[in-house]
């Protein structure tokens, strides 16, 4: 029997920093942000999530007539929602109210990928309509959460746009313009990046020629860490604990001390700033300008400039997204499950494109271990 030699020291890299683990024609990352060649800048400015959505799925940005045909595809998802779904969820509201939205779609897509009867890669377009109904579907099991962890019966969902649809779900009224218009930005800067963590993961799990669901599965559950997407409920905590620009000094000084990260700040590729970050703080400024919510702004400024003083570290994306999601009224408990949503496209895109070119991904590790020693059986021990 022969093996790959085990790898010495130096080929180590810790949590895989620097390595290049495959290729990706869906989004890069030098210098500026793109998705399949499209700078992130005019999309997030101009694009909504379906324009975004179907460029990553299907390579090119949508006619008018596909986006149309888009938007309706992604809104019947959510109105139809196999009822033996919400019938689960409801059986598991009751029993754990509490429990996290996270989980609850975890759970969720699940169940989707055992009723689908997802047992299997498939051909490109079956991959690429499961891809499009998760996307209407994950957002209404989400709203359907929410109102049964509430005691209400679960409503129906809007027509429109995923952005309108879900922020007058999340939220119980109809959005106003500038709302849908910050929120449709951050459906956008979320939806896709690269070989991040909960993406590896999804590549992982469809590298073994398994199916797409198990895939979102896994990925679902790693963005849910903090140190990737659930770092943007952990902002709002961040700020709340602060209080106010006064004192954000002792508090850092404080976290610095205790070895302890600030949620929304560090990156793993971006050592230069978050571009994302950049263009959704301004979209919040004009958002919240005149508002109540208008108060974090000095805050979040005041923190920015110690971290960078201090520490040499910008903001993530998370960091603007947390105050956006705040000014819109919606409860921290939903914000890394609107990640979700909008990162839906993002992973799918990527399980398709592993499935088409597909080599099992296993890395090797450094053995750490006891020295080699012999086994007794029980009897002698
Ligand atoms: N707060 C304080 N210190 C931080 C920090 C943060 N948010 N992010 C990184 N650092 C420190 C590290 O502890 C490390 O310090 P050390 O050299 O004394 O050990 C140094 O900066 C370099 O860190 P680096 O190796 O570049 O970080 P990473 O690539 O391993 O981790 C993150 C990247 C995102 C996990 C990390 O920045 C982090 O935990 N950020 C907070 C969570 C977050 O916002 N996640 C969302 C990411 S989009």
């Amino acid at each position: 029997m022969t093996a790959t030699p085990a790898p010495g020291e130096g080929a180590l890299a810790r949590g895989l920093a620097g390595v290049v683990a495959g290729k990706t024609a869906i989004c890069s990352l030098d210098g500026d942000l793109r998705y399949r060649g499209f700078s992130i800048e005019p999309l997030a400015r101009a694009a909504d999530f379906e324009d975004v959505a179907f460029l990553l799925l299907h390579g090119e940005l949508p006619t008018a007539a596909e986006h149309r045909r888009f938007v309706d595809q992604i809104r019947d998802a959510a109105a139809t929602l196999d009822p033996t779904v919400i019938e689960a969820l409801a059986i598991l509201a009751a029993r754990e109210p509490g429990a996290s939205p996270m989980d609850a779609l975890r759970t969720g897509v699940s169940m989707l990928g055992l009723l689908s009867r997802d047992d299997t890669p498939g051909p490109h377009d079956t991959l690429v309509a499961a891809a499009e109904r998760l996307l209407g579907q994950v957002p209404a099991m989400l709203a359907a959460w929410l109102d049964l962890t509430a005691g209400r019966p679960v409503a129906p969902w809007p027509n429109g746009p995923l952005a309108t649809a879900l922020l007058e779900r999340l939220t119980g009224r109809t959005p106003a313009p500038a709302a849908i218009t910050a929120f449709g930005a951050t459906l956008v800067l979320y939806a896709e990046h690269e070989f991040n963590a909960s993406t590896f993961a999804a590549r992982t799990v469809v590298s073994t020629g398994s199916d797409m669901h198990s895939g979102v599965v896994a990925a679902i559950g790693a963005l849910k860490g903090p140190l990737h997407g659930g770092a943007n409920e952990k902002v709002l905590e961040v700020l709340g604990a602060i209080g106010g620009p006064e004192r954000a000094a002792a508090w850092l000084e404080e976290q610095f001390a205790a070895r302890r990260v600030v949620m929304g700040f560090g990156h793993r590729v971006y050592k230069d700033g978050d571009v994302r970050a950049k263009l959704l703080a301004d979209l919040c400024r004009t958002l919240v300008h005149g508002t109540p919510a208008e108060g974090l702004e000095g805050l979040a400024a005041r923190v920015e400039q110690i971290m960078l003083e201090r520490k040499g570290l910008r903001p993530n994306l998370d960091w603007p997204a947390a105050r956006v999601y705040h000014a819109l009224g919606l409860p921290v408990k939903v914000f890394t499950p609107i990640f979700v949503v909008a990162r839906m496209s993002g992973w799918t895109a990527h399980i398709i494109e592993q499935i088409g070119d597909n080599r099992l991904i296993r890395p090797l590790s450094l053995y750490s271990g006891p020295a080699p020693r012999t086994y007794r059986p029980l009897a002698s021990r």
